[in-house]
């Protein structure tokens, strides 16, 4: 099911730029940690679970890490992913993607423009 009107999930500067910050997003299986990564006006969303071993990847509710404001790094076992396609480049999962959830700019607030997941078809290598 698509959505007929965007779902605001916060304002823009609760993401630091090169940072990360976890929301719960209405999708259609229900309301659903997601993780938002900005650089600049730029924000991608991903599910927060890792595809190493399905575990969410903030190591307390809501606090996720970035390094160097480049890649996310899940909490337990420090897979790093691109923000730009989820894609790990490092890690005990390297090569996997995370799940991406389609999030838009508009103003100075994050949106939610579908409620259903994407599959990653990103094909690119690190
Ligand atoms: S659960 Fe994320 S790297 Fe192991």
């Amino acid at each position: 099911m698509t959505m007929s009107t965007q779902h605001l999930l916060c304002a823009l500067d609760t993401i630091a730029d090169g940072g990360a910050c976890v929301v719960d997003a209405p999708l259609a299986s229900g309301d659903t940690p997601v993780v938002l990564v900005r650089r600049g006006v730029r924000v991608w969303g991903y599910l927060n679970r890792c595809p190493h071993f399905s575990l969410r990847m903030d190591h307390r509710a809501g606090h996720i890490n970035t390094y160097k404001g480049q890649v996310l790094m899940c909490a337990h076992h420090s897979a790093l992913f691109r923000f730009e396609d989820g894609h790990c480049i490092e890690g005990p999962c390297a090569g996997a993607t995370l799940t991406p959830v389609p999030v838009r700019v508009v103003g100075d607030a994050v949106h939610l423009t579908d409620q259903e997941p994407r599959p990653n078809t990103s094909l690119e290598g690190p």
